[in-house]
């Protein structure tokens, strides 16, 4: 692990002196680029991971490592504790659910959970945590005076579960939006991240697929009797289906246990098996997508899984898409290469998470007010989406590896992706 790490300093050092030379030195310097910003979070106007360094917050476990995250080791360990936690919440519901499924730690959540705390402002809409081309990602999160452990943290928002009234049309999503998310059955993956920050401590969950807001009420299927719907794949009362996870917003099937892709697309843009992105049809099929879907890639939740091209998942996301052709440093594109504002320092304890910013209407779900204020909101500079010094992904290289390798990899920030570019382009 520590030659990785060299590796990965030496790479983004190598990265840098090859790139051609910024244009204003004195502006570039003070804004370091971020790693974890690749192609398909660049398209994404605003998201999280093409946000600047240095982050204001000193991680909890583990030294600061400066401006860059880099996963220690002893996250694993963390994670792996967290599920437990999360399952064990999980298996207790009541009324009973009979498709809840067993929740795997994911580090790559993690990590990112990690950076985001370490901006320490947990503000944050689901526009700007998606994985493009993976799945939607939910966050829950806590502020704290106090250094807290896991356990105090995830007891906390289970202790919504005394205003979450399971049927009931008058649950608040601000109100048990993170208990929800915790017992979503269709959430396959968690993982978390802390900081220390100036005054507080900042500890957040990520979690994907997303719960669904339209399912606040029924986040989970209940039955008189748990496991009912997965026969043969029970353990305790929960399903557990080895870590199986369902990208591009497919549902898993749990009679066939595979999942089961969005139907409105072209043949072929999802593969079958966990439905992997192929950006193979130019276009988009779906009607909508020329239709009433247009300008709502960042409102309603499911447009970038229907419409992936109108939306700018493709060609960025696809699994054999090549970046190198494309990746640019912002000046090569021609774009200001200073930040207009200074990266977030703030310390608001007014926040918002994605149930509180979503509202449901029929099947489909419109952003509120707080949703468009990714595009404005001071905390994130204007420029950042599109401003950002581009990394490269290859993505090829990770689609024969199996479902634990594509997810890991769509998260794993920056070094993991680096790191391979080198190794198997030199
Ligand atoms: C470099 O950027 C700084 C900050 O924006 C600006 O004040 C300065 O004039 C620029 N220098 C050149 C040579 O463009
Ligand atoms: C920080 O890293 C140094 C060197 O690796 C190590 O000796 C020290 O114990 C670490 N501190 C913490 C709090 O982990
Ligand atoms: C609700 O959450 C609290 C706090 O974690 C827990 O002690 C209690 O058992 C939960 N109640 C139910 C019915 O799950
Ligand atoms: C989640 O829990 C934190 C800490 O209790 C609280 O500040 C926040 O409002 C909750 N959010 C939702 C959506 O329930
Ligand atoms: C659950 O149990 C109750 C009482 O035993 C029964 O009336 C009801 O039909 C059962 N529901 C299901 C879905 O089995
Ligand atoms: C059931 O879950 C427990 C606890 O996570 C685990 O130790 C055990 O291996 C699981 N059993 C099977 C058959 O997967
Ligand atoms: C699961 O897959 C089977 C076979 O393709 C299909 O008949 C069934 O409707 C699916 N179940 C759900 C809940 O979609
Ligand atoms: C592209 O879309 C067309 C029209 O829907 C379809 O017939 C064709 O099979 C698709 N191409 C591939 C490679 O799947
Ligand atoms: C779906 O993706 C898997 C994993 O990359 C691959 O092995 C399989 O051949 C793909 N299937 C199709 C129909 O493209």
């Amino acid at each position: 692990m520590d030659d990785f790490r060299w590796i990965c300093v030496m790479v983004l050092f190598t990265g840098l002196v090859e790139s051609q030379v910024p244009p204003n030195l004195s502006c570039y310097s003070p804004r370091p680029f971020s790693p974890s910003c690749i192609d398909k979070y660049a398209a994404f106007p605003g998201h999280l991971n093409c946000e600047y360094g240095p982050f204001s917050g000193r991680p909890l476990h583990t030294n600061d490592t400066g401006t860059y995250f880099v996963m220690e080791t002893s996250i694993h360990v963390e994670q792996a504790q967290i599920a437990y936690l999360h399952n064990k919440i999980r298996a207790r519901v009541s009324p009973t659910a009979s498709d809840m499924t067993k929740l795997k730690e994911n580090s790559g959540l993690g990590s990112t959970a990690e950076r985001f705390a370490r901006r320490c402002t947990a503000d944050s809409t689901w526009y700007q945590r998606a994985m493009p081309g993976g799945f939607l990602v939910g966050q829950n999160h806590l502020y704290s005076n106090t250094a807290l452990t896991w356990t105090d943290v995830i007891r906390k928002w289970e202790s919504e579960n005394t205003t979450f009234v399971y049927g009931s049309t008058g649950n608040n999503p601000s109100l048990v939006g993170n208990y929800t998310q915790i017992v979503s059955s269709e959430t396959s993956s968690v993982g978390c991240g802390s900081a220390q920050c100036s005054g507080f401590y900042l500890y957040i969950c990520l979690y994907a697929p997303m719960l669904d807001p339209v399912r606040i009420n029924k986040p989970y299927k209940k039955s008189n009797k748990s496991c009912d719907d997965c026969p043969g794949k029970c353990n305790g009362t929960l399903c557990d289906y080895g870590g199986l996870i369902c990208l591009s917003g497919s549902k898993l099937n749990m009679t066939t246990f595979r999942c089961d892709c969005v139907s409105t697309v072209r043949p072929g843009t999802y593969n079958d098996s966990v439905c992997f992105l192929n950006c193979i049809n130019n276009t988009d099929s779906d009607p909508d997508c020329s239709g009433s879907l247009i300008g709502t890639c960042g409102k309603n939740i499911d447009t970038m899984f229907r419409c992936p091209w109108m939306c700018n998942v493709c060609p960025y996301s696809d699994r054999n898409w090549n970046p190198i052709l494309i990746s640019k440093m912002p000046w090569e594109k021609g774009l200001p290469d200073c930040t207009t504002t200074p990266p977030p320092t703030t310390t608001t304890t007014t926040t918002t998470t994605t149930a509180t910013t979503l509202t449901a209407s029929t099947s489909r779900v419109t952003q509120t007010s707080a949703g468009h204020s990714f595009a404005t909101s001071p905390a994130i500079p204007a420029i950042a989406g599109s401003s950002v010094a581009t990394r490269h992904n290859s993505n090829a290289q990770l689609q024969n590896g199996g479902i634990a390798v594509a997810f890991a990899s769509e998260l794993y920030i920056g070094c993991t992706i680096i790191m391979m570019l080198n190794r198997f382009t030199s």
